[in-house]
């Protein structure tokens, strides 16, 4: 997708060979940095700290962070402690467990020579493969958008997207927004209505961002006015990420995802999920078994911004000393989930649906 113009994606080797870049997402959209990652400690802090968020993207750079470990040492006892360094960085989005048990098992039975090589080409190889799966789910959701169109008899299709489940959260094209570019490519008038998404601001400083880079028509709006336009009937369709989806079709994304699909359901709103395959944890029966991170005080009690010296700067919005909850996600029970968009097509979020998809 573009910046200023400039087709970019979320993260590439470093032409050079140093290493691996990604943007650095807690600046967006104020300032566009590009960071490059050495070696592993550099990987699993991008992922700790943010610099690289949004479930699959989270899952590719844990796979170049194994590639530098095996750069640095390809040993066997190097592989196990780069896989659970990365495997502790966040905890509830299963993209990255799954593709560290991929890169890991690849790299397990190979010669110690060999690993350097394969595994940076492993890990190019499951950032190829999210775009494959973002551009798939984006024709998919293409065909519900289209069908919204024909009922909108010509006028925009409004849709409802929570925190950033764009291409800054993949590798290119993101899930939930990947049918929208799609549709836009297909000339149908839409418009889309961003959750700002509290605390972290997802919606409004990348969702935001990337819409507006790719000349999408679009509103930012607080994360409690969703219900409200539903009721009011300006709101066809939602369209979500998701973090983890249990074998049930209990969907875990960003906090405060579960109020929007309460209030579609209360609206008759389609509530749809965008996700590719590598989210589905067939191990977990349920969604409360999926484990919520629980995130720090300050991201709540404190608000970053642009200030006008054109510092970034955060300050305090709470009284000092005020106590404060952070869970960073929340689930969605199956029975408000419209259906899942995946790069195989859109399945009901039930068990039966989503034991076909395996
Ligand atoms: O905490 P984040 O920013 O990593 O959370 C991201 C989300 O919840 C996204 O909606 C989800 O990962 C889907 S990304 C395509």
């Amino acid at each position: 997708m573009l910046i200023n113009g400039a087709s970019r994606t979320a993260i590439w080797p470093d032409p050079n060979g140093e290493g691996v870049v990604i943007l650095d997402q807690t600046r967006l959209p104020h300032v566009v940095a590009e960071v490059l990652l050495r070696d592993l400690a550099d990987a699993a802090r991008a992922i700790k700290d943010m610099l690289v968020r949004g479930a699959p993207l989270i899952g590719v750079t844990a796979a170049y962070g194994v590639a530098l470990a095996m750069r640095a040492d390809p040993s066997d006892a190097a592989l196990g402690r780069a896989v659970e360094v990365l495997r502790a960085t966040r905890p509830t989005a299963v993209n990255l467990a799954w593709a560290l048990q991929r890169i890991g098992g690849f790299l397990q039975p190979m010669p110690e020579d060999l690993r350097r090589d394969a595994a940076f080409a492993f890990a190019k190889h499951l950032a190829d493969k999210d775009i494959a799966c973002n551009a798939a789910i984006g024709e998919h959701g293409l065909a519900l958008i289209r069908a919204a169109a024909e009922k909108r008899g010509g006028a925009p299709v409004r849709i409802l997207t929570h925190c950033n489940a764009g291409w800054l959260a993949t590798v290119d094209w993101g899930t939930a927004t990947a049918p929208v570019y799609k549709a836009q490519a297909a000339g149908i008038p839409l418009h889309v209505f961003v959750d700002e998404t509290r605390p972290r601001n997802q919606g409004a400083s990348l969702t935001a961002f990337e819409l507006g880079q790719q000349r999408v028509p679009h509103t930012l709006i607080v994360d409690n006015a969703g219900g409200h336009l539903m009721q009011h009937g300006e709101i066809d369709l939602c369209i979500a990420g998701a973090d983890r989806i249990a074998a049930n079709g209990d969907v875990c994304n960003k906090i405060g995802t579960y109020l929007k699909a309460l209030a579609a359901q209360d609206n008759d709103v389609p509530f749809y999920v965008a996700a590719p395959v590598s989210t589905l944890d067939p191990a977990l029966a349920e969604g409360r078994q999926i484990p919520i991170e629980e995130r720090a005080q300050e991201e709540v009690t404190f608000m970053p911004g642009l200030a006008a010296n054109g510092e970034v700067i955060s300050v305090r919005i709470a009284p000092q000393g005020t106590p404060a909850r952070n869970p960073g996600f929340d689930v969605t029970p199956a029975r408000l989930v419209s259906g899942i968009i995946t790069e195989k097509g859109v399945v009901a979020a039930s068990r039966e649906a989503l034991a076909g998809l395996a």
